[in-house]
């Protein structure tokens, strides 16, 4: 049989994947969470946005941590299952695709993510997206982005699942670099905080077997990111000349 992987549309592949996504065994899952957590920092009491939420993976466990947490997405069948987890009831979903302005007010949210969600975006479309991100967070906010690692693109690799019949699905990705991801981010006007890149480890390895062909691989990249506050605040203008 032939393991040429099928290409989709991005919602299309997203709504097929919901049944199995968060029960495949997915290391990239197993690697990032602890990393968001790391990035987001205590999120008790914060007005948080999920861009790009998928299952609901990161927004109801951060409910459960008492931030009010508010979570997008654009397929209808990834909300499905968030909304039938427990816990649901804490969060706000919403159905929106993110080629849209955000549809909140500036300066909504103390905390905003996007986790895995970089790699859907077309690179021309990058500055766009971290702009709104940008626009919805506080000044004082933080916006955690985390994407697989552009190293995997070299690989051939893209998120991609296998449909019941062992077809490798691949929602659509865009080949993007480090620079790319970068430069979107500060081309929107945004302040670097920290980039991190993380790779394959042998004990990530042990516990997925699958993922051990990229042992000591980048597979990981981790944004923070805040609001550039205006140079008018930055640097006051003297009243008194
Ligand atoms: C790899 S999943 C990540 C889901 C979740 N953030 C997580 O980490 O488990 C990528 C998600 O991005 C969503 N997505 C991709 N492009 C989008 C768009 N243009 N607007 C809204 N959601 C989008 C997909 O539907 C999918 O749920």
């Amino acid at each position: 049989m032939s393991d040429e992987p099928r290409v989709l549309g991005t919602r299309e592949g997203y709504d097929l994947w919901a049944t199995t996504y968060d029960t495949m065994g997915n290391w990239l899952l197993a690697l990032e969470e602890p990393e968001v957590d790391r990035a987001l920092g205590p999120v008790a009491g914060s007005d948080l946005l999920d861009v790009g939420a998928g299952t609901g993976r990161h927004a109801i466990r951060l409910a459960a941590q008492e931030a009010r947490v508010t979570a997008l997405d654009f397929s209808e069948e990834m909300l499905a299952k968030a909304l039938a987890k427990p816990g649901a009831e804490r969060v706000r979903f919403l159905l929106h695709d993110v080629a849209r302005p955000l549809p909140f007010a500036d300066h909504s949210f103390d905390r905003v993510l996007s986790a895995l969600v970089l790699e859907h975006i077309q690179v021309a479309a990058l500055p766009a997206f971290f702009e709104e991100l940008g626009r919805v967070t506080r000044h004082g906010g933080r916006i955690v982005v985390t994407a697989m690692h552009p190293a995997m693109f070299v690989k051939g690799i893209s998120a991609n699942f296998r449909d019941e019949a062992g077809v490798q699905l691949r929602p659509r990705s865009y080949t993007a670099t480090v620079s790319d991801y970068v430069m979107g981010a500060l081309v929107a006007g945004l302040n670097i905080v920290a980039l991190s890149e993380h790779q394959v480890g042998e004990r990530l390895a042990e516990q997925f077997p699958r993922a051990g062909k990229l042992l000591g691989w980048p597979a990981l990249f981790v944004m923070i990111l805040s609001p550039r506050v205006s140079s008018e605040a930055t640097n006051p203008r003297p009243v008194n000349r």
